[in-house]
């Protein structure tokens, strides 16, 4: 694999080997990535930008090239780097997307990791598409998160009960069934469900308060004990502070968060877009500093590291 100097890889690999949590912020709203950027830099914290297929179609972060155009402008690469998020097969709405084209389109446009989705297929299925994917990347540099397991959430209509969802673990990532997937699609980073949900996009119910989530640590340890790549943790909004800092010493290298500052961004961003901003950046500091503990991420990722 070809890697661009001081690549979002090896990034993601120190910090899990540092048990170093990236935290990748989705930007639903262009005007959110000012202040996300800049609470990095004011903590000297290393975190991803990230976009879905769902904000450009859902939300209003436009396409792939306005969040790249966006981020050309508000980037700082000593704390920053790009990737595209959720770029399901299969959509939230049942429908099939066109993944290859959308993905090969990010990779052109300089995204410097992305994701694809394929956790509504069958694990042949997802196998195939995202082995697609995993060669697509691999030979222009850059990493690929993939998913396994059914992390809820993002489907209109209500989540089955949470308690019953955690105590069942229906949905759960399989141990077998993920060496299986690491091995055959040699996927850089994996994304698991392990208790983790997303909060709700549909109209009606994104405004909600979500639920506080709890984690599966002793599945997750048994899942990083067999895989050994860095795991991601979607749904990262609300999640209960003890699972997360357990869940970072087992394996979780990277958390997505969209809720968590897209809501007070929402709130405010029809009377005031500075005041939403300055929402955002509240929110971030919050976040960084109280609720992950990470401030100053960036030099401990970099510290004695080859990158
Ligand atoms: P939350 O909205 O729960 O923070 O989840 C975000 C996410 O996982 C995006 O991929």
């Amino acid at each position: 694999m070809k890697i661009k100097p001081f690549g979002t890889s090896e990034i993601i690999l120190q910090a899990w080997k540092k048990g170093i949590v990236v935290p990748g912020f989705n930007i639903p709203y262009l005007p959110m990535m000012e202040p996300v950027v800049r609470a990095l830099r004011d903590t000297g914290t290393f975190g991803l930008i990230m976009v879905a297929r769902l904000e450009w179609i859902k939300f209003k972060s436009g396409s792939m090239k306005s969040i790249r155009d966006e981020y050309e402008k508000q980037k700082d690469l000593r704390f920053t780097r790009l990737h595209l998020d959720h770029v399901p097969v299969i959509d939230e709405d049942n429908l099939l997307t066109d993944f290859e084209t959308i993905i090969s389109e990010a990779i052109g446009l300089g995204y410097d990791s992305v994701m694809i989705d394929g956790s509504r297929l069958s694990l042949e299925d997802n196998i195939k598409s995202t082995r697609k994917i995993t060669a697509l990347a691999h030979s222009a540099g850059i990493p690929v998160e993939a998913e396994l397991g059914a992390v809820m959430g993002h489907e209109s209509g209500p989540l089955p009960p949470y308690e019953e969802l955690f105590a069942t673990g229906k949905g759960f990532t399989s141990l077998e069934e993920a060496l299986k997937f690491v091995k055959e699609t040699q996927t850089d980073w994996l994304s698991v469900a392990i208790g983790n949900v997303h909060g709700a996009i549909s109209t009606a119910a994104r405004t909600e308060k979500k639920i506080e989530a709890r984690l599966a640590i002793p599945h997750l340890e048994k899942i990083n004990n067999t895989l050994h790549i860095p795991l991601v943790l979607h749904g990262g909004t609300g999640i209960a502070k003890e699972y997360l800092m357990q869940s970072f010493k087992q394996g979780i290298a990277k958390i997505n968060i969209a809720t968590a500052i897209r809501q007070p961004y929402e709130k405010l961003m029809n009377s005031s877009v500075k005041a939403a901003q300055d929402a955002v950046y509240n929110e971030m500091l919050d976040i960084i500093r109280k609720q992950l503990e990470i401030a100053g991420s960036a030099n401990r990722i970099f510290d004695d590291s080859n990158i």
